[in-house]
């Protein structure tokens, strides 16, 4: 038993543990210190939020039924006793979860602090655009980091955080996503997932990486707005089923934990391995347009610091530290 009752949360964590067997309303009581009708009513509220709750004459009380919603407690029963993840913050809607994870930091969050919502309103997107966050369609998700590095060295964050979801996304809903450079997972060719990192700094060290993970998750194909249906994706479409969010989101923190845990005992090279065995960019030709010009070549490689290496025609190699790829 890992959690004592004491309020409704706690109840539902341990109807989680419980497995389907039955609670008994008078030890729940006796052991929160509360009367049998206020935790009827912590059962009441559950079933008025999605949950489906039996009441077993002389047994107790048994779970049957989840909602599909990202509480905290679903999160945690998914990852067991990962480590790795800290407070978990759950919002029905906010406009976007990045300046809510920034607040958080500034305020001293913890390494590995998670605050996610089931619907934006106003999304980000990489380079300022939009990014459309349809209510429980999806996991919209900003995690906070904060390990101990030179800021120079936070991009290679973003790495990380694309080859975790890329594996999350392939052992939970059984999708070959594949990394499109710097940070887009690709399905079936269209986008399923995008990835920003945004960086709180002193000059000489990293306060806060906050990694913003937006995965379409169960969406039709007509959920999506009229522009985005011939370039996104999502895991249902692709995999032809609904895909439970709770468990990617709970695979997506787990691997993030086990990737960040390996850069920082062994460096970069085990994730660059990781990420290059993943891209769909390296070994082909693509078209790297950045705001000066448009380069084309074979993408061959990434540097330590993320910068994408493009052999020319006449086999010069170019980085390339920002840019749109064109497959
Ligand atoms: C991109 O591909 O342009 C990056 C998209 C990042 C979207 C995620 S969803 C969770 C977090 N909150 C935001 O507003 N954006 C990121």
């Amino acid at each position: 038993m890992d959690s004592t009752v004491k309020d409704k949360e706690s109840l539902l964590a341990r109807l989680l543990e419980a497995g389907g067997e039955p609670l008994s309303g008078q030890a729940i009581a006796d052991e929160a210190g509360v009367s049998r009708t206020a935790v009827w009513k912590w059962i009441k509220e559950l079933e008025e939020e999605g949950y489906r709750i039996r009441s077993v004459r002389k047994k107790g009380y048994v779970l049957e039924g989840v909602p599909d919603i990202l509480t905290p407690e679903l999160i945690r029963k998914e990852l067991g006793g990962d480590e790795f993840v800290g407070r978990i913050l759950h919002f029905d809607s906010v406009e976007s979860t990045m300046p809510i994870a920034h607040r958080e930091a500034q305020e001293g969050a913890a390494d590995g602090t998670v605050i996610i919502a089931e619907e934006q309103t106003s999304g980000k997107g990489r380079l300022a655009r939009p990014w459309t966050s349809a209510a429980g369609k999806g996991i919209w998700m900003s995690v906070i980091l904060t390990p101990d590095i030179p800021p120079h060295k936070a991009p290679q964050f973003t790495l990380i955080a694309a080859v975790s979801v890329c594996r999350a996304i392939r052992e939970t809903a059984g999708v070959e996503a594949r990394i499109k450079w710097p940070n887009d997972l690709l399905a079936g060719g269209r986008k399923v997932t995008g990835i920003l990192t945004e960086l709180q700094a002193d000059p000489d060290r990293v306060k806060a990486i906050i990694i913003g993970i937006g995965i379409n998750v169960n969406q039709d194909p007509g959920d999506f707005p009229e522009s985005l249906q011939p370039i996104a994706t999502s895991l249902k479409i692709q995999s032809g089923q609904k895909v439970d969010r709770a468990k990617l989101a709970a695979g997506v923190l787990r691997r993030l934990g086990e990737c960040s845990r390996l850069y920082l005992e062994k460096g970069f090279p085990p994730i660059k391995k990781m990420w290059e065995e993943d891209a769909i960019t390296i070994g082909r030709r693509v078209k790297a347009v950045t705001v000066r010009e448009t380069l084309t070549g074979t993408a061959v490689g990434i540097t330590e610091e993320g910068v994408l290496e493009l052999r020319l025609d006449d086999g010069t190699i170019r980085g390339i530290y920002s840019a749109d790829i064109e497959l």
